[in-house]
Order: C-alpha cells, then sequence, then structure tokens
C-alpha cells in the first residue's frame, strides 16, 4: 500500500467531515468529493467547527495542516487519492454502483474503505476492480475525536489491506478494531442497537421519557464505559471471584423478561414522543451548540484517560508519543545547528486568568514544551527515558515582560547556554507572533539523573555532543 499523503472522501456529510478534520488536523491533504456541489461549503464549515475541540485534545507537536480541496468529479479524486474513504448513504446498491465505479478510476494498490454502519464487506466489493484492496472501516461520530474505528474485510479482501488500514487509522490516532467475522451491524452497532430498540420500547410503552433514559446512563454505567467495557465492569461486579461469582448471582436473569430487542413498530406516536422528549432536553439549545458541549466534554475525557493510560486515552498518549518523535525527526532534518530550537503555539481559552491574560503556570507549560523540543533535537527521547536516563529541571526563573491575551499566537525559542557532563542552561524566549514582542523569558537548569538510582549521572556522549554543537552554533549566531 501507498504512503498516504492525499485520503479522498466520497460522500461529504457528517462522516466525510469527520473524517476530513481528523485527517487535516494530522497533516494529511483532503480531497473531498461529492455530488452536491453546496457541500462544499458544508464540509469546509464542518471542518471549522471541529477545530476547537482538536486544537485542545493535544498539546503535542502537529505537522502543518493539510490541504482541503473539493470537487463533484469522483473520477479525479479516485485517480489523486492514496487512500479513499467512502461515506454515502446507506444504501447498498448505490455503494456498489459508487463503489464499482470509482474503484475503475483509482490505481490497485489505492485502499478503498467504507464507512457503512453495518452493510457487509462482501456485498459491497462485488463489482470492484481489484477488490482486494477493499474493506469496511466504520468510525463513530464525531470522527475527528472518537478514536474507535472498526475494519471489516469481506471474502476478497487481503490480509494486507487489512494491516495497512490499520497502520494508516493508528497513524490519524485512532483504534482500529479489527472483526473476525464479516456480520451485519458490526460489534459496536449490535451493542448500540441493542440498547437504542429497548430505549424505543421504554418509550413506547410510556415507561420512561427520553430524558430519563439518557439521565439512567450519563450518571452511571456511561461514566464507567469510558475505562472499561461492560465484561470488565460486570467481572468486578462478582467481587474476589470475579466473572463467575457475578454470573451465578445474576445467571437467572437472563431468563427474567428484562430485555426485549426486537424493535417496537415506529408509529407515530412513538416517533412523537422520541422527537418532542429530546427537543425537551435540548432545552432550546442549537445541534452546533450541543456538538461543542459534546466534544469540550470528549475532550477533557480523553485527557483524563490519558494519565491513567486507559481505553481512548492509551490511544491519545500513544498518538503523542508518535507527534513528538516525529517532530523531533522534523527538527532534526530542517534546523540547522545555529537556529534555535522554536515551537509555535497560542493562547488557549483555558489559559487565561481573571484578568484576561495568560495565567501563570502557563508559562511553565510552555517552556516545558520548548524543552521537549529540544530533547527530541538532540536525542533525549523516549527511549532514552526508558532506559533509565533523563534531565530534570532543578532551577527555573521566569520574567514576565508583556501581556499575552487568549487566542494570541506565540513562538518560543530556545537556547543552550551552557552544558557539562550533568548540567544543562538554557535561555526559552517567549514572543508574540504579531509583532515579536518578547513577552517572558525563562533561565533554566536542568540536571541529567540515573531515574533508577534517583542520583545525578553523566548524560550520554552522544547527547552532550549534539548539545554543545548547538552551544557553540548559538552562540557564534547570537554574536554575527
Ligand atoms: N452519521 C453517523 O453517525 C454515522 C456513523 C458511522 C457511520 N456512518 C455511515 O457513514 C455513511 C454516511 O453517513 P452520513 O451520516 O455522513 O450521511 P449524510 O447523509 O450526512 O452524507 C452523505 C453524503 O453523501 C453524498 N452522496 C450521495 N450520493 C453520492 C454519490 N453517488 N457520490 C458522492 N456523494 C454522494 C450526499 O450528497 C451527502 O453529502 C453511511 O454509510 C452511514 O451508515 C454514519
Amino acid at each position: 500500500m501507498r504512503n498516504v499523503r492525499t485520503l479522498g472522501l466520497l460522500g461529504t456529510g457528517v462522516i466525510g467531515g469527520g473524517w476530513a478534520a481528523r485527517a487535516l488536523h494530522l497533516g494529511i491533504d483532503v480531497i473531498a468529493a461529492d455530488t452536491k456541489p453546496q457541500m462544499e461549503e458544508w464540509i469546509r464549515s464542518a471542518v471549522q467547527n471541529a477545530e476547537p475541540a482538536l486544537a485542545r485534545l493535544t498539546a503535542a507537536p502537529l505537522p502543518p495542516k493539510g490541504r482541503l480541496s473539493f470537487t463533484t468529479d469522483l473520477h479525479s479524486m479516485a485517480e489523486r487519492a492514496d487512500f479513499i474513504q467512502e461515506n454515502i448513504p446507506e444504501q447498498l446498491e448505490l455503494k456498489q454502483r459508487v463503489l464499482a465505479d470509482v474503484s475503475h478510476h483509482a490505481a490497485a494498490d489505492v485502499i478503498i474503505a467504507s464507512s457503512t454502519s453495518g452493510l457487509m464487506p462482501s456485498d459491497l466489493q462485488r463489482d470492484m476492480v481489484a477488490p482486494e484492496r477493499f474493506l469496511v472501516a466504520h468510525p463513530f461520530n464525531p470522527v475527528y475525536l472518537l478514536p474507535l474505528v472498526e475494519l471489516v474485510g469481506g471474502n476478497l479482501t487481503s490480509a494486507q489491506t487489512i494491516a495497512a488500514a490499520g497502520r494508516f487509522f493508528t497513524y490519524i490516532g485512532m483504534h482500529p478494531l479489527t472483526l473476525r467475522h464479516e456480520i451485519p451491524g458490526h460489534l459496536t452497532d449490535r451493542l448500540q442497537e441493542a440498547l437504542w430498540r429497548e430505549i424505543l420500547h421504554l418509550v413506547n410503552d410510556g415507561v420512561a421519557t427520553t430524558g430519563e433514559l439518557d439521565e439512567s446512563i450519563v450518571y452511571g454505567p456511561g461514566l464507567r464505559w469510558a475505562a472499561m467495557g461492560t465484561n470488565m465492569i460486570y467481572h468486578l461486579a462478582g467481587g474476589e471471584s470475579g466473572m463467575r461469582h457475578m454470573l451465578a448471582q445474576f445467571g437467572p436473569c437472563l431468563k427474567w423478561p428484562w430485555t426485549k430487542l426486537e424493535a417496537p413498530e415506529l408509529t407515530d406516536q412513538l416517533i412523537d414522543r422520541m422527537v418532542e422528549g429530546t427537543q425537551e432536553q435540548a432545552a432550546g439549545r442549537s445541534i452546533r451548540n450541543l456538538e461543542r458541549l459534546r466534544d469540550d466534554s470528549l475532550v477533557a475525557i480523553q485527557q483524563v484517560l490519558r494519565q491513567y493510560n486507559v481505553g481512548a486515552g492509551a490511544t491519545l498518549r500513544a498518538l503523542e508519543e508518535r507527534l513528538y518523535s516525529d517532530a523531533g525527526e522534523r527538527t532534526r532534518a530542517t534546523t540547522s545547528t545555529h537556529e534555535l530550537t522554536r515551537i509555535e503555539t497560542q493562547v488557549r481559552a483555558e489559559w487565561v486568568d481573571y484578568n484576561g491574560h495568560m495565567s501563570d503556570f502557563r508559562y511553565l507549560q510552555v517552556f516545558g514544551e520548548a524543552m521537549d523540543a529540544l530533547y527530541r533535537r538532540v536525542g533525549v527521547d523516549d527511549a532514552y527515558r526508558l532506559s533509565g536516563r533523563m534531565l530534570y529541571t532543578v532551577d527555573t526563573q521566569i520574567s514576565y515582560l508583556a501581556e499575552a491575551k487568549v487566542n494570541e499566537p506565540l513562538y518560543a525559542t530556545t537556547q543552550v547556554v551552557s552544558v557539562d557532563d550533568k548540567r544543562l542552561k538554557v535561555l526559552h524566549r517567549l514572543h508574540r507572533v504579531r509583532d515579536n514582542a518578547l513577552i517572558a523569558s525563562s533561565e533554566q537548569t536542568h540536571l541529567h539523573v540515573n531515574t533508577q538510582a534517583g542520583q545525578a549521572s553523566a548524560m550520554d556522549r552522544d547527547v552532550r555532543r549534539r548539545l554543545e554543537i548547538l552551544l557553540t552554533a548559538q552562540a557564534d549566531s547570537a554574536r554575527a
């Protein structure tokens, strides 16, 4: 499979827009193709709406944003894309026809994936050219924040296609879950559908409102599900003897009429109850407004889970490791030694205090990120840390010189001031982009330690040599 630089999107509605936002954010160009020309404006605004949440998801250094283009010519998209993701309406004949057509125009090494919520890949790939490069890659809304993507191969899909697609989705920060067998509804929609059908029954029978049923999830099981799935949660519910005890205790309930599963008839009355119930819950808030609340909560949850390396937080952590390591590579490859290490950032909404200025501790955060960029540049990376060696900050002096207000674009540079076997001194300078004004500077001393022994130790010779090269080159250029 090709190295994916350009993602082609077939269908640019809710899901196509979500794919675009995720890929662009992580530096992949996107060619969005839709039969309706008015979807260009829609997808551009969808990408823009995703931006605030995506910008807060991680502080790890991102590559330059991908470029978005739009076309109504599906063939031209297929000829230029390295990977094609189909997101047109959930109709088997339509998808079969469009996928077959597009497959004539995409080179045989271009993977074509479908976002279908429940159609079977063997049916979808039936009439395609090179059907072995086709798979289902089922994402979840909002695609730009939820990492899960279910990968499902059909009868004709090759194992290489599944593996290569998995690598691409991991690269763009997702968690690929490969199904062992194709089944209608894949795995997750089977589970969601079971809950959904019970909800429809309970509303239909007048037992509960949509709001009460949402409360029953949001205040209880929903919180647990972000960290552990139902099976592990029930394993814990069995006490010390876990799942075996849980099944012995609650097994008999399985025979009781607790679920119906067969959906009720969608009568006008049921539809009205569902619509009126959810309108009442929305309480006048627009869809965009609610999406923002959902997105902000999803970002916050993933950041907390990252601390515990759990679920979606582990996926975020893995993405960040890759971003830091790629940024280190980029700096090594593109920055000459006399250039100061530089990071770009922006004063985010949650960084300002009651005066409307960037809070004191956020300066430390930015200087921490700047230090990380220097570390990566000289080879102090995850492998180095895992080898039991690291530099710890032992002294920080900060001078605050000018204001930084919300959304202000900033850049920080880091200069090596001195280095010996165990000590490294640096000078960070933080500037506003708009007028280059110096808004803060920080002198820091870092001590090299053996992390297992908890004692100062000599740094790696190559790391020290790279720091010395920067020290000399940057001192020379400062004099020049
Ligand atoms: N909405 C969700 O929550 C969700 C979640 C996961 C997967 N999916 C799946 O993603 C797919 C798309 O769903 P959606 O919610 O984005 O639908 P949508 O209706 O929002 O978007 C579909 C888009 O496809 C375009 N389209 C229609 N025919 C086309 C054609 N022949 N060629 C190119 N474009 C065409 C439409 O103009 C529209 O912009 C479906 O298969 C759906 O099952 C949806």
